[in-house]
């Protein structure tokens, strides 16, 4: 006998939605995704559903299974609790387009808002050296496959729309952390303070290290611990150092 599982997938679009109940076929091995697009062959052609690669690698599979942001492709049916209808909604801190469809073009504007590595004006490319443990540092948040998960389940978005425009999300405040760790970036060099910035126009003062976006990150990158944590301690390292204090003061920049 083939097993069935109870979809209850959200339809609807930016003026409203509701739930709609589906009886799915399962088989074993299956994920969440296998059932989605079982369920557009069968019962409900016109779902939107966004994805691409079924391989965990491109992020656009995002979507909320039993209310937990989690990818598509990457769920189990066998991690889910049998004979309990599984609900399916779209991400809650983005736009809703259709269905599980969400319009996710906030995280491009912040990314856009991250000034991105500035080569150090004494080495030409082929000059560069860095030791291993910086190149395994960063080589951990190189990992994020943007599936948005983190900035969705973030608290200081999720329902606070408010929040959206000072705050750059988990995902961008690893992305400053990650420049702001890099050896060789010259941002100081050429007046850019990433600390600063972290500070003042990415509201890394926001994050009050819930961990939440640690969890759901598929790739298991330890956003909170090895990013937003150490940035935090070199804000703090900064704003209390005295030779920085004193520069503020008389009105200069210390390189450091
Ligand atoms: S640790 Fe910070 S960035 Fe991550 S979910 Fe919590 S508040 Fe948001
Ligand atoms: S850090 Fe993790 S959860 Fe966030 S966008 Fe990247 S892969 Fe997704
Ligand atoms: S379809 Fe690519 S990550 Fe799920």
């Amino acid at each position: 006998m083939t097993d069935q599982a109870t979809f209850r997938v959200w339809r609807g679009d930016s003026t409203g939605g509701r739930f709609e109940s589906y009886q799915v076929e399962v088989h074993e091995g299956e994920v969440v995704l296998d059932l989605v697009h079982r369920l557009q062959a069968t019962q409900a052609p016109d779902l939107a559903v966004r994805w691409n690669c079924k391989a965990g690698k491109c992020g656009s599979c995002s979507a909320e299974i039993n209310g937990r942001p989690r990818l598509l492709c990457m769920t189990r049916m066998s991690a889910l609790p049998p004979d309990e209808p599984i609900t399916i909604t779209p991400l809650r801190a983005f736009p809703v387009i259709r269905d599980l469809v969400t319009d996710v073009s906030f995280n491009y504007a912040k990314a856009r808002e991250v000034p991105g590595f500035i080569p150090p004006p004494d080495l030409k490319p082929g000059e560069y050296r860095m030791q291993q443990e910086d190149v395994d540092r960063s080589q951990e948040f190189r990992k994020c496959i943007e599936c948005f998960l983190c900035q969705d389940t973030c608290h200081v978005v999720r329902d606070h729309e408010e929040n959206k425009a000072a705050f750059a999300g988990p995902r961008f405040l690893m992305r400053v952390a990650e420049l702001d760790m890099h050896p060789l970036d010259a941002a100081t060099e050429a007046g850019l303070d990433r600390k600063a910035t972290a500070q003042e126009q990415h509201g890394l003062g926001y994050c009050n290290i819930t961990k939440c976006c640690t969890e759901v990150c598929p790739e298991q990158i330890k956003i909170t611990d090895n990013a937003l944590i150490p940035l935090k301690e070199r804000v703090v390292d900064r704003k209390y150092d005295p030779l920085v204090w004193l520069g503020n003061r008389i009105g200069l920049r210390r390189k450091d």
